[in-house]
C-alpha cells in the first residue's frame, strides 16, 4: 500500500518476520497450538507451593491448570477438569458469586483429596480417581482406569514449569541444560520472591522477547540504566559480552538505583559475577536478569496478539530478606523505571506495527540475537502461517 519497499535486507542487515505477524490473530492461533501447546511454560516458584497438599489453580493461555504438592512433596499438575461430566474442579481464587451463583464445594479438601462439586468424584493428588458414589464396575465404571487429564510439570532454579501436552513434550532437562550451565554459580533454587510487580503490556510477546535481546535502544530508552552500565550506551550496544556478563560504571557493581548495595553477594560467583550484570532465558517465556545480590525474573504470560501480561519477580536469599534492615526498593525502583520504559516503547513498536505501510523492519548488526525468537517462532509456525493467511 506503500509507495515504498521495506528497506532491503543486505550485508550484515536480516528482515525481521512480516509485521503481519505481530499483529495478526490468525498467528497468533497458531502460536497458541504450535508453540504455547507444545513447550515448557514457566508459571511460577516452587515456593509459592511448599507443603503437601497445597495447590493453585493457574489459567495457562487460557487453560484452567490446577497444580498440587502430592503427599509425596511432589508437584503434579492437571487440568482442571473433572472426568465425569467436565466440571471445573476447584474455583480460581475468589469464587465469583451473583444472583444466580453460589459458592460451591469441593476442591481441593483436607490436603488430600481433589473433589468435584457436582456429583463428588473424587481424586488423590495423583489425579487417580478414588470414588465415583453410586457407580460400581457392574455398572461399567472401572475407577482404576480414569485419571485426570495430566500437565506436564518439572522444575530448574525454583522455577516451575508446565507443559500443556505432556505426551508429546520433548524432555525438559534438554531444554534448560544452557541456561543451567551458564548460570551455575547462582543459587537459583534457594532464592525467594519478595517484591512482585505485574504489567499489562499492549504488546506481542515477539516484541518483548526482541526488546529483551538487544541493547541498540538502551541509549535512547534507558537513560539510566546506561549511566549505571555505559556499556550499553556505546557502540548501539554491539559486542557486549554477555558470556562475561557487563561491567557496570566506575564504582558500582549491582543494579540498584545507587549502583551499589549493602546486601551481601551469592556465596559461589565468579570474579566477574560479582561486579557484571549478566541477562539469560529459557524460550519462551522467562527472561532472568542477574545481579551478585539479587535476580529479576519476568514471566510473560502471552494473552493475545496485541496483549501480554508480564509478572516481574525480584528474588533475593532467604537470609538476606530476614535481615531487620532488608528494604528492596533500590533494586525495585531501578527495574521499575527501566521495564516501565521499555514497556512503553515496546507498545509503540504495537502500535506501528499496526499500520498498513509497515510490512517488515530490519535487525541491525548488533541485533543478532534477536534472530532467535525469529528462528524460533518460524520453525514452530513457518509452515503454518502462508495456508492460513
Ligand atoms: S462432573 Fe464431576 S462428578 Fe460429575
Ligand atoms: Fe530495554
Amino acid at each position: 500500500v506503500s509507495d515504498y519497499a521495506p528497506i532491503e535486507a543486505s550485508g550484515q542487515l536480516e528482515s525481521t518476520l512480516p509485521s503481519d505477524w505481530y499483529t495478526d490473530s490468525d498467528v497468533y492461533a497458531l502460536e497458541q497450538e504450535h508453540i504455547f501447546m507444545r513447550e515448557w511454560l514457566c508459571v511460577g516458584r516452587e515456593e509459592d507451593i511448599p507443603e503437601p497438599g497445597d495447590h493453585q489453580v493457574l489459567d495457562v493461555q487460557g487453560e484452567s491448570v490446577l497444580l498440587v504438592r502430592n503427599r509425596e512433596g511432589q508437584l503434579r499438575a492437571f487440568y482442571n477438569v473433572c472426568r465425569h461430566r467436565g466440571a471445573r474442579l476447584c474455583a480460581a481464587g475468589e469464587q465469583e458469586t451473583s444472583d444466580h451463583r453460589l459458592p460451591l464445594g469441593g476442591g481441593v479438601v483436607g490436603g488430600r483429596t481433589i473433589l468435584c462439586p457436582y456429583h463428588a468424584w473424587s481424586y488423590d493428588l495423583d489425579g487417580q480417581l478414588l470414588r465415583a458414589p453410586h457407580i460400581d464396575e457392574e455398572m461399567g465404571l472401572k475407577v482404576e482406569d480414569v485419571q485426570l487429564h495430566p500437565v506436564g510439570c518439572e522444575t530448574w532454579g525454583g522455577f516451575i514449569f508446565l507443559h500443556l501436552s505432556p505426551a508429546q513434550a520433548k524432555d525438559f532437562s534438554a531444554e534448560v541444560t544452557d541456561c543451567a550451565e551458564r548460570l551455575q554459580r547462582y543459587p537459583l533454587a534457594s532464592l525467594r520472591t519478595g517484591p512482585r510487580i505485574r504489567y499489562e503490556v499492549r504488546a506481542n510477546w515477539k516484541v518483548l522477547c526482541e526488546n529483551y535481546n538487544e541493547c541498540y535502544h538502551c541509549g535512547p530508552v534507558h537513560p539510566e540504566l546506561c549511566d549505571l552500565v555505559p556499556a550499553f550506551r556505546s557502540s548501539g550496544g554491539d559486542g557486549l559480552d554477555w558470556e562475561r556478563g557487563i561491567p557496570h560504571r566506575e564504582g558500582a557493581d549491582t543494579f540498584t538505583t545507587s549502583g551499589t548495595s549493602d546486601r551481601p553477594s551469592f556465596p559461589d560467583l565468579n570474579e566477574d559475577e560479582l561486579t557484571r550484570h549478566k541477562g539469560d532465558l529459557v524460550y519462551p517465556n522467562l527472561f532472568l536478569s542477574l545481579a551478585r545480590e539479587h535476580v529479576a525474573a519476568f514471566i510473560l504470560r502471552p494473552k493475545g496478539p496485541a496483549h501480554t501480561t508480564v509478572d516481574c519477580l525480584f528474588l533475593f536469599e532467604p537470609g538476606t530478606m530476614a535481615a531487620a534492615n532488608f528494604d528492596p526498593a533500590d533494586a525495585v525502583d531501578l527495574w521499575h523505571t527501566v521495564n516501565r520504559q521499555d514497556w512503553s516503547i515496546c507498545e509503540r513498536v504495537q502500535q506501528g506495527m499496526q499500520s498498513r505501510v509497515h510490512e517488515r523492519g530490519i535487525f541491525s548488526p548488533m541485533e543478532d540475537w534477536n534472530l532467535d525468537i525469529r528462528r524460533y517462532v518460524t520453525e514452530r509456525i513457518g509452515a503454518y502461517v502462508d495456508q492460513s493467511l
